[in-house]
Formats: structure tokens, C-alpha cells, sequence
């Protein structure tokens, strides 16, 4: 197959995905990005004011941006993007140090639905937030290969093959040096990492990622295979949506809604559950100089996206999709259907990203689980939910999801980008 556009957009999601090991970096990557577009951060805490143009805020590993256009009023209604920041991954344990027989050991803990066998052999560093005393956050990434979970070799364990078991405390724990476990030892290497005084640092937040680097892949490089597609491909793609919508002329106010914790269930301060969101909006209405009926105005003529991963058919396990529903790579956004409301998807919504696809002249795909198959959720379901707002799912198809290295087309993030951007500026 030939490449309908030049490779701008997925070198830039490399780059994206590269600076983002963790979600406070994505947040990062995402701020940076829109500052480059003429975005402005807010404080939460700060008073804000109603004026054009576009503005963001950061809460931990979530992020909020809208743009409000030239001419917008206070009862404009609002085009979101939702996305999560996060993805399924070891993380560093409050007393890190360990060791065994004669093998210095980091304790962790299991985040989200990760498969560990994808973990085994991999290249780690550490990366996340470390918490000073005086209550600022540093960004910290050890990218160079610092750690290893090793697998057992084959000569000890004969019956590898006929399914591997790895036991989720015991079998996790990444190697990085001989002797034992001092006390401190991991800390003070991070805080070396950021600049920053061993005793300054009271918290952290830190996690491992796999240093191999995203590259393509393919007979004709039509794959694009990394960590983390799910789901910073839909978090780029969202940022690529806002920062083209500050040049167009919109009927709407287009918003990002980048959340974290999705991949363990969305509770929190700074997940797809919390009221960042709509506090974000409501504030926004009102420094617009809008009222309650102005705010409700606008959320009823809202309408969000919900942009996460899914799944594309596997060629060696056909029968796990419906069969008449089996999205492949480069073939365009999937609309994802669960009538249980796992996905929030209906058949309005359907129209309305539909339409989008044709305005910007892209192909779509549509995914429905196989009966007979459990079926994953997004954040699409809860923001329907917690905002009133109708909501539609839809992503990018992909193979090994929540794998440390995962699978998409090479054209679909820039597909998918161009949807969003007619989403959120038309129709
Ligand atoms: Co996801």
C-alpha cells in the first residue's frame, strides 16, 4: 500500500511518545506543544478572565486546554476530545530497595492491566515526579537502560511454552546491580537525575518504561510500533486537533480533555470521574460572563469524543472478533458500539463522527465486541455520565494493546488527527 501523506505527523508522535514516559511528562509534552500554538497556562487557583483565545490547565498527569474563538459567547456550545494520559506499567514501591541472593532488586507494584510477560527482557529507566519539601513537583526521566525484569531461562523452567505463570509480587522485580539492598540507593540516583537534594525530596511518583525507541515497521513501513500507544496517539492526535482549530473559525469551543487513571478505573482527583472537566467549563462559561442558563445552554449543544486505542483484528486469533466487525490497520478511526454502555456510543453519535470523517475525507471502521468476549471500557461511558454530555467512542485500531510494545498503522494517528480537527472546528 502506498502512503497517502508525508511522515510528519507520526515522526512528530514519535517525538511525542519518546518525551513522554510518564503521564506528568505527557502533560508536559502536550503544554509544550500548545504553548507553541499560543496557548496560555491557568492556575486553578487563580482568577480567571474571559477572553479569546487558548488557555490550558494541569492537574498532575491530567490536562485540560480549550480555545475560545473570536465572537464566541458565553453559551457557545463546547467539541471535546477525551483522551487518558496514562498506560498499564511497573511502578516504584514507597521502600524501593530490596534484594536477593546477592542481586539488588527495586520492589513494584502492578499498574493497571498489564500483560507481564511483555515486561520480561526489557530495557528499563525510571521516569515520573518527585515532590519537594516546599511542595513543588520536578519532572524526572532516567531514559538509559537502568533495569531488567529477567525471565527464566528455558533450561529451568521445560514447560514455558505450554503458558507461562509469573507471579504478580514475586517474579516483578527488576534487577539493576550485584550485592545488597542499601537504603536509599534508588532515590539518591533519581534525585541525582533532578538536580535536586536527596533530603529536599519527600515524594515521588516514579515508574519504569522500556527505552527502545518507537520505529516503523512493515514490509512497506506501514506499522508504527512503540510504548504507550494507548493512548498518547489519541492525546497527540488531540493536541494536533486544538492547535489546527486556532487558525479555523468554529461554531464551537474545542476542548481537550486529557485524563489520568484510566487504566485502573478513572477515580481520582485527576481522572475521567473527578469534576475537573466540568469545572473546567463551567469556569470557562462564567469568565465569559455567562449564567447557569448560559452554562446550560452550552452543555446541552456539547458534544464529546472519546479517543482511545482498540482493537484490530489478530491474523492468528480471527475468532476472537465479531466477524463482520474487524478493523485493520490504516483503514481509519474505528467507532466503537457496545450497547451495555461499556462504550457510550449511539447512533447519533455515530452521525456526527461520520459526518466528521467525510468532511476531512477519511475512511472509518467499526467495532463491536464478539458476544461471547468481554469488552474493555474508556473514559467515554463515565464523562457521558458525570457531564450529561453526549459522547461517542472511537480510536485507533492496533495490535497488543497494553503491551509494553504495541501495534498501529502507520497513517491512522494523522487520520484520526484530521477527524478531530474537523470535530471540533464544523458540523
Ligand atoms: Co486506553
Amino acid at each position: 500500500m502506498t502512503l497517502t501523506h508525508d511522515r510528519s505527523h507520526s515522526d512528530d508522535l514519535i517525538s511525542f511518545i519518546r518525551a513522554s514516559p510518564s503521564p506528568y511528562h505527557a502533560v508536559a509534552s502536550a503544554a509544550q506543544r500548545l504553548e507553541k500554538a499560543g496557548f496560555r497556562e491557568l492556575a486553578e487557583t487563580d482568577s480567571w478572565s474571559g477572553e479569546s483565545g487558548g488557555c490550558y490547565v494541569v492537574r498532575g498527569g491530567a490536562l485540560i486546554a480549550w480555545y475560545v474563538p473570536e465572537g464566541a459567547s458565553a453559551h457557545t456550545p463546547f467539541r471535546i476530545v477525551g483522551a487518558h494520559t496514562d498506560s498499564p506499567n511497573l511502578r516504584v514501591k514507597p521502600s524501593p530497595d530490596t534484594s536477593s541472593v546477592g542481586w539488588r532488586q527495586v520492589a513494584v507494584e502492578v499498574y493497571g492491566g498489564v500483560p507481564l510477560n511483555t515486561w520480561l527482557d526489557r530495557d528499563l529507566g525510571i521516569s515520573g515526579r518527585v515532590t519537594m519539601r516546599d511542595g513543588t513537583n520536578r519532572l524526572v526521566c532516567i531514559d538509559l537502560p537502568l533495569l531488567r525484569v529477567p525471565q527464566l531461562a528455558i533450561h529451568l523452567d521445560r514447560t514455558v511454552n505450554e503458558g507461562l505463570a509469573l507471579d504478580r509480587q514475586r517474579h516483578t522485580a527488576p534487577i539493576w546491580g550485584l550485592g545488597g539492598a542499601e537504603q536509599g540507593a534508588l532515590l539518591s540516583r533519581v534525585a541525582e537525575e533532578a538536580d535536586a537534594d536527596f533530603y529536599e525530596i519527600l515524594g515521588w511518583d516514579l515508574m519504569f518504561h522500556d527505552v527502545q525507541a518507537p520505529a516503523y515497521l512493515g514490509a512497506d513501513e506501514e506499522f508504527l510500533v512503540s510504548s504507550r500507544l494507548d493512548n498518547l496517539v489519541s492525546v497527540h492526535a488531540g493536541v494536533t486537533a486544538l492547535a489546527a482549530a486556532t487558525g479555523r473559525e468554529s461554531a464551537y469551543v474545542p476542548v481537550l480533555a486529557a485524563f489520568d487513571h484510566e487504566e485502573v478505573g478513572s477515580a481520582s482527583e485527576s481522572g475521567a470521574q473527578s469534576p475537573l472537566l466540568e469545572r473546567v467549563l463551567n469556569r470557562s462559561v462564567a469568565a465569559r460572563g455567562g449564567t447557569q442558563e448560559d452554562r446550560e445552554r452550552a452543555f446541552a449543544g456539547s458534544f464529546c469524543v472519546s479517543a482511545d486505542m482498540t482493537h484490530a483484528v489478530h491474523p492468528n486469533y480471527p475468532e476472537r472478533h465479531d466477524q463482520d466487525h474487524r478493523p485493520l490497520p490504516n483503514g481509519g478511526p474505528v467507532v466503537k458500539v457496545n450497547v451495555n454502555q461499556r462504550y457510550a456510543t449511539d447512533g447519533q453519535g455515530i452521525a456526527v463522527i461520520a459526518a466528521a470523517c467525510e468532511r476531512a475525507g477519511t475512511p472509518w471502521q467499526s467495532f463491536v465486541s464478539n458476544n461471547a468476549m468481554p469488552c474493555g471500557t474508556s473514559i467515554g461511558p463515565l464523562t457521558a455520565a458525570r457531564t450529561g454530555i453526549p459522547t461517542v467512542d472511537v480510536g485507533v485500531p492496533g495490535l497488543s494493546m497494553h503491551s509494553a510494545r504495541e501495534l498501529c498503522g502507520t497513517q491512522d494517528p494523522w487520520l484520526l488527527a484530521q477527524v478531530l480537527t474537523e470535530f471540533v472546528t464544523a458540523g
